[in-house]
């Protein structure tokens, strides 16, 4: 596979071919995942969670997700690599700024904000700068104490509707990529047909140009009881590559997820 860009995540937009991303921390699992054909790996700051042991992804930092960005990009060979942004690193424009930086020199292709419309500033400012972002919306785990929980947005009228408008504004301010956490397919699907930009899936449905799930959850470590949206991909598998080689096949050709993954 030659080296995916933005370019080519916005001509499978174009063409309407589903794209897989998975998150890596390292840069042994970062080689693994992008020979397996993934195109794009999220050094997400679930990184707290999984590799840190916290119940929450509050306390990461900048300097940490700049080290692991390094990791990944040391092993990757050609997938986009997108760097979450660590809670309050963009609480205002100017530490958006800073700390975005920080990640490109890392090596990142784009940074992942949390939040809604109250990004488009920095989201605009990013975009006339030259750097990249990812929008995540719904479900944002940094907000996980104004949602009391890991909860399923966009049930009712108004959080729906601010989804809808978050989603177009923050097109308009100039991102280039959506993802949608924990919402109804439905929600999901109305606006993944409405966005120009792609719109990257986890939890959203079977409806979305890409999904994204968090590699130890596909690789069933450690065992238990696991979020509906996630699936097994060791219990079929001989080994680790194979595993991560069937979950880019069937996002890729609309196997993964089914509604038993899915929210309604
Ligand atoms: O941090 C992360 O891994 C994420 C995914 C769950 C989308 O944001």
């Amino acid at each position: 596979m030659s080296k995916v860009t933005l370019n080519t995540l916005h001509a499978y937009k174009k063409t309407g071919e589903k794209f897989a991303v998975l998150t890596a921390y390292d840069s042994t699992f970062a080689n693994v995942i992008s020979k397996a054909g993934v195109e794009a790996i999220l050094v997400g700051d679930s990184l707290g969670m999984v590799l840190q042991g916290s119940d929450s992804t509050l306390a990461v930092s900048i300097d940490e997700m700049v080290y692991h960005t390094k990791c990944v990009v040391a092993g990757n060979t050609c997938a986009l690599i997108i760097a979450d942004l660590p809670f309050m690193s963009y609480a205002t424009v100017e530490q958006c700024m800073i700390n975005s930086a920080a990640l490109m020199r890392a090596g990142a292709n784009m940074v992942k904000l949390e939040g809604g419309d109250w990004l488009e500033q920095s989201v605009a400012m990013l975009n006339e700068r030259g750097i990249p972002t990812c929008v995540h919306l719904g479900l944002t785990p940094q907000a996980v104490n104004m949602f009391g929980g890991y909860k399923v947005q966009g049930r009712d009228d108004n959080s729906r509707d601010k989804l809808l408008n978050d989603a177009q504004v923050l097109e308009q301010a100039g991102a280039s990529v959506l993802l949608l956490e924990c919402v109804p397919s439905e929600l999901a699907k109305k606006i993944t047909e409405a966005a120009s930009i792609p719109v990257i899936g986890i939890g959203a449905g079977a409806d979305t140009d890409a999904q994204v799930l968090v590699l130890q959850d596909i690789l069933n470590i450690p065992e238990g009881k696991k979020a509906r949206f996630v699936k097994n991909y060791m219990l079929e598998a001989e080994d680790i590559p194979s595993a991560i080689r069937t979950y880019a096949e069937e996002v890729k050709n609309g196997s993964f997820p089914t509604s038993e993954h899915c929210f309604t």
